[in-house]
């Protein structure tokens, strides 16, 4: 394995004091993870430096034509003092699958994790302990040929920093409000829908913007074709409750497969519960509402961790959702995947990846 060279900061910066007040996504700790990669030479001179802006050509292919992929996992801090990742074998085999189809380099993803590992560890004095905070792990790859043409890059620069957050929603786990959009759409098969890249982030910021001025926490994406199929909200995967059964939008290219998806499917099997991935439409989940039959419904994500739905506006239909309360089987499911992650509960799936 590739030896990481590491500079450590001078001048390290004051820590947020009030860790109640993190946020997410508004503090960096003291250092990064770099690694270029240059055509005909691959992936070399991986380092960990001090926390800082990185000098960047104008004519950076990133800017122009959106060349890059990004992935989002925590670190927790767990109560003996421990550091703990959550699946991040699958974080980085995730980046790989988005690298393949946004014709960016593999990466060795064992080689990551232990980059993500060493740079935990410089900067472990910046994990959080208070309840539901965590260091959020950013690892990202961009296209920096300076060259104002289309075409795969040859120069690219893979990137990991490090935030310490607390909820991503403001709501915490109150449970939110959810805009079904009709208007735009997100992705579709065939298309990037599956790959964690900013340009699909970048689709849903005017539908997020018109759900946020109208109250709404996030956009639920319909099927880019049909506009009838449910696929997933902004930030997060989506599940619905009906009638006992926990039913969930099948991955067909347009939606992201996330990890937390992926627990919460094994979790609730786990307990017994019956999970279904397949086709669900909206109309499906409105006539399940009407009839009394809609129990819970809730987004999972490492960012949102999980999400209770208490409403759902699509068109002038308000659909409320177990009386606006987070119902018993998200509350259950939370108090696991967060007992796991944190190492407060045992891992039986073997999930977690000891820092120290
Ligand atoms: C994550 O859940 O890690 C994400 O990348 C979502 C992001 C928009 C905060």
């Amino acid at each position: 394995m590739k030896e990481i060279r590491i500079e450590r900061t001078k001048a390290p910066k004051t820590k947020p004091a009030d860790q109640s007040k993190l946020g997410f996504g508004n503090y960096y700790t003291d250092h990064m993870f770099l690694m270029n990669y240059d055509k005909g030479q691959g992936w070399h001179d991986p380092r960990i430096v001090p926390y800082g802006p990185i000098e960047l050509d104008p004519a950076a292919m990133c800017l122009h034509y959106g060349q890059e992929v990004f992935e989002g996992l925590k670190a927790y801090r767990s109560p003996g003092g421990g550091i703990l990742l959550f699946r991040p074998d699958k974080n980085m085999a995730r980046l790989n699958s988005s690298n393949e189809r946004l014709c960016i380099p593999l990466i060795d993803e064992e080689f990551a994790v232990e980059a993500i590992r060493q740079l935990v560890l410089i900067d472990e004095d910046w994990i959080p302990n208070a309840e539901g905070t965590s260091l959020y792990i950013r690892p990202f790859i961009f296209a920096v040929d300076a060259h104002v043409g289309v075409h795969p890059a040859n120069h690219l620069l893979f990137c990991i920093i490090l935030s310490p957050v607390g909820a991503y929603y403001p709501e915490g786990l109150n449970p939110v409000k959810i805009y079904v959009e009709q208007s735009y759409v997100r992705a579709v098969k065939g298309g990037i829908g599956f790959a964690k890249t900013g340009g699909n982030y970048a689709a849903s910021l005017k539908a997020q913007d018109e759900a946020d001025k109208a109250g709404y926490t996030q956009v639920l994406w319909l099927d880019g074709v049909e506009r009838k199929y449910i696929e997933e909200v902004g930030t997060m995967n989506v599940f619905f409750i009906i009638d006992g059964e926990v039913i969930t939008p099948v991955l067909q290219g347009s939606i992201l497969s996330g990890i937390t998806r992926m627990s919460c499917i094994d979790i609730l099997r786990s307990k017994g519960m019956k999970v279904t991935q397949r086709l669900i439409s909206i109309d499906e989940v409105a006539k399940a509402a009407e009839e009394g039959r809609l129990n819970e419904a809730f987004g999972s994500g490492t960012a949102a961790v999980i999400s209770p739905i208490g409403q759902l506006k699509w068109g002038d239909k308000i659909m409320e959702i177990n009386g606006g309360k987070i119902g018993p089987v998200s509350q259950e499911l939370y108090d696991t995947l967060t007992g796991i992650q944190w190492g407060k509960i045992p891992d039986k799936f073997g999930w977690t990846v000891k820092v120290k």
